[in-house]
């Protein structure tokens, strides 16, 4: 194996799960956080085969991603061919009360972090004919009741994605999203506890996703069997639709 990733979010629920699972398969990872304790992350997951460095960097900011990009050319573990756009925040609200601040902070953090951190590493991905790129959409993209931030996001993901997957095809570079509904993590933690039980009620599988199964997906498209999944959109929700 000689891969490496670069996961943002990556002391987030679904983030370190990812970085636990691609360490289990060999990958070198950086686990990319705005939280400083990502810098803990090495010794908080031990025993993995591939080796994992822990940056701190704010992925809504361009330069800050310049200069985590930095970090990595210097860290010596390879160029990074495999790229998990995972970080993301909310800040729900009905329009009537959002304001500037919830909607350009949402917008920044889940979408302009898209191409703030792809554009760090696509060239090289281009030169090597060879890359995965995986971004976290959400299934709030179709639309949801104080969300309208969020939702904006989290279908402009989409549309890069859609984007980038044709663009970069040819250079054996894949680009696709995955979409979860409700999965076990921190993010729901500032939904209030009513409407995150009615929620789950709504959701036939009768649960919340386990980060460990985004993982597992995020894992299938960073493989090389899935070369040719491409440009997809893949759903993770135990069958639940707005
Ligand atoms: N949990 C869910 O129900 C759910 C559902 C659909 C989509 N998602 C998406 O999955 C992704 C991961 O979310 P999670 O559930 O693990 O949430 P989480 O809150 O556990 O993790 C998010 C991580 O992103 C980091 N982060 C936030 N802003 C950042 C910034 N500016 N720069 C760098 N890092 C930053 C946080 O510090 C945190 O560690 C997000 O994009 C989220 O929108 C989550």
């Amino acid at each position: 194996m000689n891969r490496t990733a670069l996961v943002t979010g990556g002391y987030g629920g679904i983030g370190r799960a990812v970085v636990r699972k691609l360490l289990s398969q060999g990958f070198h990872v950086f686990a990319v956080d705005l939280k400083p304790s990502v810098k803990n992350l090495p010794e908080e997951i031990s025993g993995s085969d591939g080796k994992l460095i822990g940056i701190v960097a704010d992925v809504s900011d361009f330069d800050s991603c310049r200069s985590m990009a930095e970090q990595v050319s210097a860290a010596g573990l390879g160029e990074v061919d495999t790229i998990v756009n995972n970080a993301g925040i909310t800040r729900d609200s009905l329009i009537s009360k959002m304001d500037y601040s919830m909607w350009d902070s949402v917008i920044r953090v889940d979408l302009y972090s898209m191409f703030n951190v792809t554009k760090q590493f696509v060239q090289s991905m281009i030169d090597k004919k060879f890359g995965r790129i995986i971004n976290i959409s959400s299934i709030s993209r179709e639309g949801n009741v104080g969300q309208c931030n969020y939702a904006a996001a989290k279908a402009g993901v989409v549309g890069f994605t859609k984007a980038l997957s044709r663009e970069l095809a040819r250079y054996n570079i894949t680009s696709n999203a995955i979409s979860p509904g409700l999965v076990d993590t921190e993010i729901l933690n500032s939904m209030p506890r009513d409407v995150l039980e009615k929620m789950i009620r709504k959701i036939p599988a009768g649960r919340l996703a386990k980060p460990e199964e985004v993982a597992a997906l995020v894992s299938y498209l960073a493989s090389d069997e899935a070369g040719y999944v491409n440009g997809e959109v893949l759903n993770i929700n135990g069958a639940f639709f707005f």
